[in-house]
């Protein structure tokens, strides 16, 4: 007995080569985990994580309850210390993932009869927390700062369906430093003097800056120095830093009113104290590896074999991890993945509905660990399909 409607949905997904499946983990080389420094994989980290517990004298496996019931276990303290330290942040606030904090953040700081203003290729996680909030919420074309100034130069009364937006109200600006789907950058230090002109807040998702940008990869805020300039950013663990779990880096005020009123911090067990240990292994390692350099050596060969190869045209200018070559169409798209992991290479296929119809794309994801023969190799094989009409 399953739901006829839903039962549509899915044939209607099937129909358009768009059904999501669980895959098995295979040996292919990968181009698609956002694994970027090798940290998942790291022998050092685990077995660090394992000394750093042992140290702490922490023998138990689980938090046990929400961070305001029984679960606020020292090690938090120990790690939203580091990470406001390491992140020059007045505080830190650790969630238990980065879909949370997005959904904890958007749907409570945001509150009726202000504005939020976010790039239309803005992660799902944001989107999700921004239907929860009571603002109203209005896109920016992607990356396009024009564009966000006219909203912002917008008189809210001229807002079709927007309610009176007296001076009291708030005008929150939303984007990520580096895009998940399309590996590109705004212009953040502009961005930020806009936001500051009409007196909005700016808040960033650093989930695929971390690691990459920035001295020992504290991110593209960081590296502009803009931290005083943003409002909040959120850091996530489970990508560069090869862990789980993500934080809300900003003001003391801001994290008081985090603990108060976000519902995806308040209202869910807390982390793990081996997830935090990994955290605090994951983040030591950063100041000592030698892979950020590396990645940035292959992100250069990459993008200079991809010019060798005459692919330019195809791809989205990113200096990040992240590498879209645009293919049109589910089923071509889908065929070319395939056609990669025939030949040892796990490259996976962006379809839509997650970005655009004839945006479709294949997304290289760059890692420290991959060796330059795989990079010139995957861009050979690239070459070949690309000029083969499938
Ligand atoms: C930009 C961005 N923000 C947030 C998230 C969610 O982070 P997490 O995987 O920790 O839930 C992702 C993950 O896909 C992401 O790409």
């Amino acid at each position: 007995m399953f739901p006829k409607k839903l039962q549509q949905k899915l044939e209607e997904r099937k129909a358009n080569n768009a059904l999501r499946q669980l895959g098995t983990q295979n040996n292919l080389t990968d181009f698609s985990s956002n694994d970027y420094l090798g940290f998942s994989k790291s022998k050092t980290i685990f077995n660090n994580t394992h000394a750093f517990l042992t140290e702490q004298n922490i023998t138990y496996n689980g938090a046990t309850g929400s961070r305001l019931l029984s679960g606020n276990h020292p090690l938090y303290n120990i790690v939203e210390s580091l990470l406001s330290s390491f992140h020059n942040s007045e505080s830190a606030l650790i969630y238990n993932s980065g879909y949370n904090a997005n959904v904890g953040i958007f749907s409570c700081v945001p509150q009726r009869g202000d504005i939020i203003l976010y790039d239309e290729y803005i992660h799902a996680s944001i989107r999700d927390g921004i239907k929860l909030s009571h603002a109203k919420a209005y896109k920016f074309k992607h990356n396009h700062l024009e564009d966000l100034e006219c909203h912002l130069a917008r008189p809210p009364a001229g807002r079709s369906g927007s309610q009176e937006v007296s001076q009291k109200n708030n005008i929150y600006v939303v984007t990520e430093s580096v895009f998940s789907m399309d590996g590109d950058s705004p212009d953040l230090i502009t961005m930020s003097q806009i936001c500051k002109t009409h007196n909005a807040y700016l808040i960033v998702d650093e989930a695929h800056a971390v690691g990459i940008f920035g001295e020992h990869g504290a991110g593209l805020v960081q590296h502009l120095k803009l931290e005083k300039d943003v409002f909040a950013r959120i850091v996530t663990f489970g990508k560069a830093m090869g862990s789980h779990g993500a934080a809300i880096l900003g003001s003391d005020s801001l994290k008081q009113y985090l603990v108060n009123f976000s519902r995806s911090f308040i209202y869910t067990t807390a982390l793990t104290p081996h997830t935090l240990a990994n955290i605090h292994t994951a983040y030591h390692e950063l100041i000592l590896t030698e892979n950020i350099k590396k990645l940035h050596k292959n992100i250069a060969h990459f993008k200079g074999e991809v010019i060798k190869n005459g692919l330019q045209n195809y791809f989205i200018a990113s200096d990040s991890a992240i590498h879209c070559c645009i293919i049109s169409g589910n089923d071509t798209v889908k065929l070319m993945s395939q056609k990669f992991q025939e030949q040892g290479f796990n490259i996976k296929p962006i379809l839509s509905p997650t970005v655009p119809k004839e945006h479709e794309r294949l997304r290289f994801c760059l890692h420290a660990l991959h060796s330059k023969e795989d990079i010139s190799k995957v861009l050979k094989g690239l070459t070949t399909f690309v000029t083969k009409s499938y």
